[in-house]
C-alpha cells in the first residue's frame, strides 16, 4: 500500500520532470526587459513617452514570443550621469534582464553603453544621440532607434545657410548632446557660407536664460540655433518670445525644441522652423495607425519620443520573433535586429553598420499644436560613425 503510494507519487514527479526536460528551458521564463529612463526632472515627459511607445509596440506584437511573456523592470535614471553606472548595474546584474532599453540623456547613455560593452548586455537606445555610441563605442550588442546628435543639426545648418543667413549664434546646455548638436549645425552652416560668431553654453539643466538673451540682442546675429529639450525647451521658447526676439531674429533648432512641448509653449512657438526625423502629421499609413493606437491607449498625442520608443519595441519584437523568443540565440537575435527594415511612423528605415538609423530629416513648421513637415531637409542621412570598427 505504502509502496504503491510512493511509486504513484514518484511517477507523477517523473511526468513533471519529463515535461520540463522536453520544453526548452527558456520557454518557462519571462523575457526580462529593463527600462532605464528619466521619470523625474527636465526629461521626465520624454521618458514616459518612450515607455508608452515601447509597450504599445510590444503589445501590438502580441505581448509574448513563443509563449514567453515580457516582464518589465524600471529604473528612474533622473538624467544623472553620476548615478548611471549603479542604475544600469541594477538592471544588468541584480535583475539579470535580457535587454536594457534606455535612455534620453547622452551622458547617462554613454555610461550605459560602457556597461553594455563590459557585460555583453543587449542595449537598445530609444533617444540619446551621443555620437560616440555609434562611433568609437559601437558594438554588435548596441542598437539605436533615434538619431545621432549631429544628424538633425546638420540638416538645420544646411537650411539656415540656404536661407541666406550669414551669421549665427548658438546656445545650449554644456554636455555631449548640446555640444554635438551645435557642432553639427556649425559644420553645415559654415560649409554653406555662414559663420557662427558666438557659441554660448550653460550647465544642464539650468534655465536662467536672461543673460544669454541680452547678449543675443546686442550681438544681433542673422539667426540663433539652440539645443534644448523637455522642460528646458518649453522655458527657452517662451523666454525668447517674451524678450521680444522672436520677431527680430529667427530661432532655429533640432525638432526637440518644439516636440512634446507645444501645449505648454502656446503662441511663443507658432511658426518656428526645426529639423527632425519625425513630424506629427506625416501622412503615411503606419503613422496614421500609430497615432490612432497611441491616442486610444494613452489619451494623449504621441511625439518624437513616443515614436522612437515604439520603434525600439518594433526592433526588439523583430529580433525575438526571428529566434522564437529564445534570447539565448544571441547571434541570430542580433543578426535579425540589424537586418530588419523598420516600418516606422517616420517612414521606413534601415540601420547603418553602426546600428544607427539611416533616415530622412524633415523641415518642420509649428502650426497650432502640430509640427508640420514642410519639406525634406536632407534625405537618407546616415551618421558619420567616425571610429566605429564593427
Ligand atoms: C541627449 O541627451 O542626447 C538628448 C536629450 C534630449 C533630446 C535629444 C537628445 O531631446
Amino acid at each position: 500500500m505504502k509502496g504503491q503510494f510512493v511509486s504513484r507519487a514518484a511517477c507523477a514527479l517523473c511526468a513533471t520532470l519529463a515535461l520540463f526536460a522536453t520544453a526548452p528551458a527558456s520557454a518557462q521564463q519571462k523575457i526580462k526587459v529593463g527600462l532605464m529612463l528619466p521619470y523625474s526632472g527636465t526629461y521626465a515627459a520624454l521618458g514616459n513617452a518612450i515607455t508608452n511607445g515601447f509597450k504599445l509596440a510590444i503589445n501590438e506584437a502580441g505581448g509574448k514570443f513563443s509563449g514567453r511573456e515580457i516582464e518589465y523592470f524600471s529604473v528612474d535614471d533622473e538624467s544623472e550621469p553620476a548615478k548611471a553606472p549603479d542604475n544600469v548595474n541594477k538592471l544588468i546584474k541584480r535583475d539579470n534582464v535580457d535587454v536594457v532599453v534606455g535612455t534620453v540623456h547622452s551622458g547617462v547613455a554613454i555610461a550605459m553603453a560602457k556597461a553594455a560593452r563590459d557585460n555583453n548586455a543587449l542595449l537598445i537606445i530609444p533617444n540619446a544621440g551621443a555620437d560616440e555610441i555609434t562611433g568609437p563605442m559601437c558594438a554588435p550588442n548596441i542598437f539605436r532607434t533615434s538619431f545621432s546628435n549631429s544628424q538633425p543639426a546638420r540638416a538645420m545648418g544646411k537650411v539656415a545657410a540656404e536661407k541666406g543667413h550669414k551669421t549665427a549664434v548658438t546656445l545650449t546646455w554644456k554636455y555631449a548632446a548640446g555640444e554635438q548638436s551645435t557642432g553639427g549645425f556649425k559644420e553645415t552652416f559654415e560649409k554653406g557660407g555662414g559663420k557662427v560668431v558666438k557659441e554660448m553654453t550653460l550647465p544642464f539643466p539650468n534655465v536662467e536664460f536672461q543673460p544669454f538673451l541680452t547678449e543675443i540682442a546686442s550681438l544681433k546675429p542673422d539667426a540663433v540655433y539652440v539645443f534644448f529639450a523637455g522642460a528646458g525647451a518649453v522655458k527657452f521658447v517662451k523666454d525668447y518670445a517674451a524678450a521680444g526676439l522672436k520677431e527680430k531674429i529667427p530661432l532655429y533648432g533640432p525638432g526637440f525644441l518644439t516636440d512634446g512641448t507645444l501645449e505648454a509653449q502656446g503662441d511663443a512657438a507658432q511658426g518656428l522652423l526645426t529639423t527632425l526625423h519625425y513630424a506629427d502629421a506625416l501622412d503615411n499609413p503606419k503613422n496614421n495607425a500609430f497615432r490612432a493606437a497611441y491616442k486610444a491607449a494613452y489619451k494623449t498625442e504621441p511625439d518624437v519620443y513616443a515614436m522612437q520608443g515604439y520603434d525600439a519595441g518594433q526592433l526588439l519584437a523583430a529580433g525575438l520573433k526571428a529566434v522564437n523568443g529564445d534570447t539565448s540565440k544571441r547571434d541570430a537575435l542580433i543578426k535579425a535586429m540589424e537586418s530588419t527594415k523598420i516600418d516606422s511612423p517616420r517612414g521606413p528605415f534601415a540601420l547603418s553598420k553602426a546600428h544607427n538609423p539611416v533616415q530622412d530629416f524633415y523641415l518642420r513648421k509649428v502650426d497650432g499644436k502640430e509640427n508640420k513637415a514642410i519639406g525634406v531637409a536632407i534625405k537618407d542621412l546616415s551618421d558619420p560613425a567616425v571610429g566605429c570598427k564593427m
